[in-house]
């Protein structure tokens, strides 16, 4: 591990100076980022996860509550037409994500790739790449910092604060799970009501919620299936195990990957144990061509959050618009917008992030640096599906 931040010490050195004497005729700059972008990573900059999970103070995890969250996640009596499951974009064989650029919901049959609208369809793509729920558990996590739960970033923009606050959200959005027949105020409360008609839903909510007067209700629909989202997780990557002290659990080949991450520049925005500063950023990653509009991302400024790197074997494609199939592609982005090349039409010079554009980024180092991002795969993760839901209804939808 010395030899590595030794090594990591003096390519950083090199890149530092080079940097600074470029920015110093680079005239105005955000100064901020500079400031930042001319520190240097180390490999104390990432980290293992946790082998444990933090519950918010209000919503503590019990067996009753996760055995309930799970049966709803699983159940399309969730979506106005009964006929999309939260699995049903977050499908357990692509840790808990999917294969589509963006996703289908509504009026969708079919997984995998075989996904496809139901003719004649009058609803629009998702508007963005899936998501995987694996390890949400974890969102916001940074060295040496304060964590909080229910304050959890969620989304690509960042809209919604901690799981039980997302858990809602999905149900109430057109094309996800509420389908043109409900209105986004009303869908809650028949969802709820229809949950509370299930007898078998009835009993497993009083188990999980025994406190509550009326224990089916919204918020604690939100917390059941928040509980069992913190089971969803995967913590044993060999770049884990690394970190916790077996030296020996990467090649030479993936340690040198290790440092070509460090050393470009990755680690300024993908850092920490969930290789996520969990922060907004421009990098003007193209769109999708499944939408009419182009996604302006967080307060219309085309930032998106940094995402995880972890089991990126399983997620692909990649980014906010699923517009990358291939690590390879992601990289090569990364290698041309360093160049100062712009790839979405809508993102002007000067608006991409300086941690990117400052980068330097080497043709030659690409495939070391997808070595070392295999390493953070872990496929151990609870992959099991109920064999039925309360509803009756089929699990995982259509
Ligand atoms: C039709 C597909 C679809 C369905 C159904 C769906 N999701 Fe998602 N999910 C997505 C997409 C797409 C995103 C990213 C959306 C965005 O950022 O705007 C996402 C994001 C998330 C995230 C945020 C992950 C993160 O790291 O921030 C969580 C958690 C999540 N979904 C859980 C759920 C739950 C729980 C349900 C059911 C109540 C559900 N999803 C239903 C597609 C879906
Ligand atoms: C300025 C901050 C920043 C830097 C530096 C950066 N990234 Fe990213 N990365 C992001 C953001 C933000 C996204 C999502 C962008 C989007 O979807 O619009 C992303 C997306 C990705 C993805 C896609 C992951 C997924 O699940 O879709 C990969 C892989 C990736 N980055 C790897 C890297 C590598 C390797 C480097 C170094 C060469 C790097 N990043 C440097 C911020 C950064």
């Amino acid at each position: 591990m010395a030899g590595v931040s030794i090594e990591v010490f003096r390519n950083c050195m090199l890149i530092a100076s080079i940097a600074t004497i470029l920015w110093a005729c680079g005239g105005e700059q955000n100064a901020a980022s500079e400031k930042e972008a001319a520190r240097m990573e180390t490999i104390a900059d990432l980290g293992a996860l946790p082998l444990t999970v933090a519950d918010p103070e209000d919503n503590p995890s019990t067996p009753e509550k996760v055995a309930l969250g799970r049966l709803l996640f699983f159940d399309p009596v969730l979506s106005g037409n009964r006929d999309v499951a939260c699995a049903t974009c977050h499908q357990p064989e692509f840790n808990y994500a999917e294969f589509l650029e963006t996703s289908i919901g509504v009026n969708g049959v079919g997984r995998g790739q075989a996904r496809r609208f139901v003719d004649p369809n009058d609803i629009p793509f998702v508007k963005r790449n899936s998501q995987s729920v694996l390890n949400t558990a974890f969102n916001g996590l940074r060295n040496g910092e304060e964590y909080d739960p229910a304050s959890a970033p969620m989304f690509w923009d960042v809209r919604a604060k901690g799981l039980e606050q997302q858990a809602l959200e999905p149900i109430k959005t057109l094309e996800e799970m509420r389908g043109n027949g409900y209105h986004e105020n009303g869908i809650l409360d028949e969802v709820v009501t229809r949950l509370s008609h299930i007898p078998e839903y009835r009993k497993l909510f009083s188990m999980a919620f025994p406190k509550d007067q009326s224990p089916v209700s919204q918020l604690n629909l939100a917390r059941a299936i928040a509980a069992y989202e913190r089971t969803l997780i995967a913590t044993n990557t060999r770049f884990d195990q690394y970190m916790r002290g077996d030296s020996n659990a990467l090649s030479t080949g993936e340690k040198e990957g290790m440092n070509a991450f460090l050393v470009t520049g990755c680690a300024k925005c993908h850092s920490g144990p969930m290789f996520s500063d969990f922060k907004l950023h421009t990098l003007g990653v193209p769109d999708t061509e499944n939408r009419k509009e182009s996604d302006s991302g967080a307060d219309a400024k085309y930032a998106f959050r940094t995402p995880s790197l972890r089991n990126l074997r399983f997620t692909g494609p990649y980014m906010h618009s699923g517009k990358f199939a291939t690590l390879d592609q992601v990289l090569m982005f990364y290698e041309d917008i360093a160049g100062g090349k712009l790839l979405n039409p809508h993102v002007k010079e000067g608006q991409v992030d300086p941690l990117a554009t400052h980068m330097d980024v080497n043709f030659k180092d690409i495939s070391r640096i997808v070595e070392f991002l295999n390493t953070l795969n872990d496929d151990s993760f609870d992959k099991s599906i109920p064999e039925s839901v309360p509803s009756g209804l089929p699990v995982m939808g259509r």
